[in-house]
């Protein structure tokens, strides 16, 4: 098993985070058991996110530090699960990373890919963004979470760390869309899906130039519209959930993340299409270089996120439509978290109380 692929480049296309990891579990620890262990995870990263955001000064210095600290968080969380699985030696090897980020190494992870991890038995692909939407959280805006997506050894696409134009919809609109037809021909269709009028549906779309043809489709389509600044996974995941408010999520984005929103769509039985956006002849390369011989192609929600079974887990950073924010206060931290399991068709919202200072008084907050 090893450490695959680590974004976070800077310069040109897409400078994401999300560390995708092939990491054998042992043999005792059945995917199944991932389902609870993924979700203490979180919570643990999210209190890791506390004590390190400590050494580094305050939350709002994410903007430069986002790189190190959600790094570190992301293997938190990795090393949480694996300590849960018994994985002593997934759990020191993410251990070691945490060291190295908390130095402010940032680039360590980076420098780790081809690393084994883990005590052999079942092997899991998983697709880690410890913190989508880092403008989002250094700025306090909604939107930002910690997320990841597990899924059985070459089952998550292992995207290039590009673009991907993206369509994601809820399960009444399953089988409905198709990125090669206009939008609004997809806006139609997923209305009829949804029982109602093109001009009762809202379309997140990530604000951007590159954006502004399908804007302006949405709008003559007379569909409502609402405009991102940053972190297109946690709308892909609301479009997917009846009451959140969003009813499709379009445009190009990441596609790591893109990865993470099929995973959660996959289990909330809604529908994704998505193709790559190489910009450049070096993009074209990895592509290629990765397996992906037609990169234009349509690829479907199983492309994106095969066979049958899957988790993905989000704790909300800031505050989404379906999850309150982190709180703090003194000693202390309220989370929210979902997990979905595909196969079992269970989705779970965690709430979690967690006491840095075991020692110290401490009363929970309302
Ligand atoms: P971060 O990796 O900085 O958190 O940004 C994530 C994100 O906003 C994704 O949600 C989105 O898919 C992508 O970046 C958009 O990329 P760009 O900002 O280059 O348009």
């Amino acid at each position: 098993a090893a450490l695959v692929a680590a974004d976070g480049v800077e310069g040109e296309g897409r400078a994401g985070l999300v560390h995708r990891a092939d990491v054998a579990v042992g043999d005792k620890a059945e995917l199944d058991e991932g389902l609870e262990a993924v979700a203490d995870a979180e919570h643990e990263a999210v209190a890791g996110l506390e004590q390190l955001a400590d050494r580094f000064g305050d939350l709002g210095g994410a903007e430069e530090r986002g790189d190190e600290l959600g790094g570190a968080v992301g293997l938190v969380a990795a090393r949480e699960a694996a300590r849960d699985h018994d994985d002593l030696a997934l759990a020191d090897a993410a251990g070691e990373l945490v060291g190295a980020l908390g130095d402010g190494l940032g680039r360590e992870v980076v420098d780790h890919e081809g690393v084994g991890l883990g005590a052999g038995g079942t092997e899991v692909d998983i697709a880690v963004d410890p913190l989508e939407g880092t403008n989002l959280t250094a700025k306090g805006q909604d939107g930002s979470i910690a997320v990841m997506a597990i899924a059985r050894k070459g089952n998550l696409l292992h995207a290039p760390d590009m673009y991907m134009e993206k369509l994601c919809v809820g399960p009444r609109a399953k089988g409905r869309i198709d990125l090669t037809q206009p939008v609004q021909e997809n806006l139609r269709r997923i209305a009829e899906g949804l029982e109602r009028g093109i001009d009762d549906l809202t379309v997140v779309i990530l604000d951007r130039p590159r954006h502004q043809e399908i804007i302006d489709e949405c709008r003559s389509a007379g569909a409502r519209i609402k405009l991102i600044t940053d972190g297109d996974v946690s709308p892909a995941v609301d479009a997917g959930i009846e009451g959140s408010g969003v009813h499709v999520l379009m445009g190009i984005g990441g596609a790591p993340e893109g990865v993470l929103a099929a995973a959660a769509l996959k289990c909330l039985g809604g529908d994704m299409q998505a193709r790559l956006i190489p910009y450049t002849d070096e993009e074209r390369k990895r592509c290629w270089e990765m397996g992906i011989d037609d990169i234009n192609r349509v690829m479907t929600l199983d492309d994106l996120v095969k066979g049958d079974d899957c988790i993905f887990s989000a704790t909300a950073i800031t505050d989404t439509p379906m999850m309150r924010g982190v709180q703090y206060f003194g000693g202390g931290a309220r989370t929210m978290s979902v997990v979905m399991r595909y196969k079992s068709g269970t989705i779970r919202f965690i709430d979690t109380f967690h006491r840095f200072d075991k020692k110290a008084k401490w009363s929970i907050h309302l």
